[in-house]
């Protein structure tokens, strides 16, 4: 027997629970937790019968692989982070804030897809087909092969694609859609996850590619886009400032590629448009002869990507200094903070101190650490540091420095945007190839750093 009972329902991480909650203990998220009905199958007790009976499973030695084909999404940036393009069969979640730019994004790869002559099929729950043509506008001519539907009803969009059998789907987004044996909203966590359950069958199924959108809300009952991941191979998180005009499109999950992979896009008059060269974009408009500007080198994923590190040190007019940090870690610029206090003695206590990465990257990685420290230091001694060095190297706690990944494809980096001088790690220089024409200034530790920076 069914029985109709509801349970409590994180929207941030999908987390169940029997009774209301106001912490989740999955994601440590405050005030998530939304009521829904659900419907549970009674317990039989007996053994299911499978219909169709028992699949054996096969040595994995004996599996035939053809070659694995890839569609080009028309899009090199979008390939990369797909991991090489789209895999058919595959299902992939594009993530992002309401507005970032996710279908016109989805839209202009509908088009390049349809004009090299592939069955699109674009599903939105949001736009009238007018308000869809009006963007298609903006963005370009399309081909015939690109079919659209506006439909919220995922029973019938399954029939849709069964009978026309596209190669590529588009769910925008996946908030709107519903199915009508589910008591819940659409854009509730169940309805979500089961909306997503049915176009995961379809995509194994038919090996046909779905995109799924997904929006990031904070307000209302709307599920958020993490209550999908572990359901599909590929996660893309669409980020950036919805005012400023670069986005980046970032992988977080690849069964088919690596993670961590960024594209970079413009957002223009028509459509979004790739950013072949993101540390020239990155490092447009930056102060010549400057206290507290510095270039270091990130990686992401297989891309180096060259930033500008900005500090501001000041003294403080109040008892409690106030620092701030925009694209890096607030606490690992503390923590800096606090070893360049420890080890070099600097009273940075009652400075009131702020960090930039400039450009408006996010960046996690602690090879930004030794950059974040020279640029520190260079605005609290108003250093000049040349505009020709760059700075990269993971710091530790006693003020070491330590080595960083791929030291080799960031000098490469560094060498092409015409640096002439490097500071890094000492222990990351071991067998490298250093580029011509480049100085290479390898350090053990901070105060190191700090004796370069003075000489020059
Ligand atoms: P959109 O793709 O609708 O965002 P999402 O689907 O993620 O909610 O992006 C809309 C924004 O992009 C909107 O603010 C207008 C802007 N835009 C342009 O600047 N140029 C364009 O050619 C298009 C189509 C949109
Ligand atoms: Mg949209």
């Amino acid at each position: 027997m069914a029985k109709k009972t509801t349970t409590f329902f994180c929207k941030e991480c999908g987390y169940e629970s029997g009774k209301w909650l106001g912490q989740c203990p999955g994601c440590r998220e405050w005030n998530t937790f939304v009521e829904e009905p659900v419907t549970k199958k009674g317990a039989t007790g007996a053994r299911m019968m499978v219909p169709g009976g028992y699949k054996t499973p096969v040595v994995l030695k004996d599996i035939s692989m053809e070659k694995e084909t890839r569609i080009p999404s028309g899009s090199s940036e979008l390939d990369r982070v797909l991991g090489g393009g789209i895999v058919p069969g595959s299902l992939v979640l594009v993530g992002g804030d309401p507005g970032i730019g996710k279908s016109t994004l989805l839209l202009q790869m509908c088009r390049s897809l349809a004009c090299g002559g592939r069955k699109v099929l674009y599903i939105s729950g949001e736009e009238s087909l007018k308000q869809i043509k009006l963007r298609a506008m903006r963005i370009g001519e399309f081909s015939e092969n690109l079919l659209l539907l506006c439909e919220t009803n995922l029973d019938s969009i399954q029939g849709v694609i069964e009978s026309e059998n596209p190669e590529i789907v588009i769910i925008d987004s996946i908030q709107t859609m519903y199915r009508e044996d589910i008591g819940s909203a659409p854009g509730s966590v169940s309805q979500v996850r089961e909306s997503t359950n049915v176009l995961l069958q379809l995509a194994k199924g038919l090996s046909v590619a779905i995109f799924i959108v997904g929006h990031v809300t904070k307000e209302g009952t709307v599920a958020g886009p993490r209550v999908l991941e572990h359901m599909v191979d590929t996660v893309l998180y669409f980020e950036g400032d919805r005012y400023a005009s670069y986005r980046i499109l970032r992988g977080v999950k690849n069964r088919f590629g690596s993670t961590n992979e960024i594209g970079v896009f413009e957002m223009k008059q028509s459509g979004l448009s790739e950013v072949e060269n993101p540390s020239e974009y990155m490092l447009n408009g930056r102060p010549k002869d400057a206290s507290g500007s510095v270039v270091s080198c990130t990686v992401e994923g297989t891309r180096p990507i060259l930033v500008e590190i900005q500090a501001l040190v000041c003294r403080t007019n109040f008892g409690m200094p106030r620092r701030t940090s925009t694209g890096t870690d607030y606490n690992r610029m503390n923590l800096l903070m606090a070893v360049l206090e420890k080890r070099l003695g600097m009273t940075l206590a009652d400075c009131d101190a702020y960090l930039n990465v400039a450009g408006g990257l996010k960046i996690a990685e602690p090879a930004l650490d030794l950059a974040i420290v020279a640029a520190i230091i260079s605005s609290y001694r108003d250093l000049i540091i040349d505009e020709k060095t760059i700075v990269f190297g993971e710091v530790g706690l006693s003020g070491e420095v330590r080595a960083v990944s791929q030291p080799e494809t960031r000098l490469a980096e560094v060498a092409k945007l015409g640096f002439q001088k490097c500071i890094m790690p000492k222990v990351s220089l071991e067998g490298i190839r250093i580029p011509q024409g480049m100085e290479v200034c390898g350090v053990e530790n901070v105060r190191e750093l700090i004796d370069i920076l003075k000489e020059s």
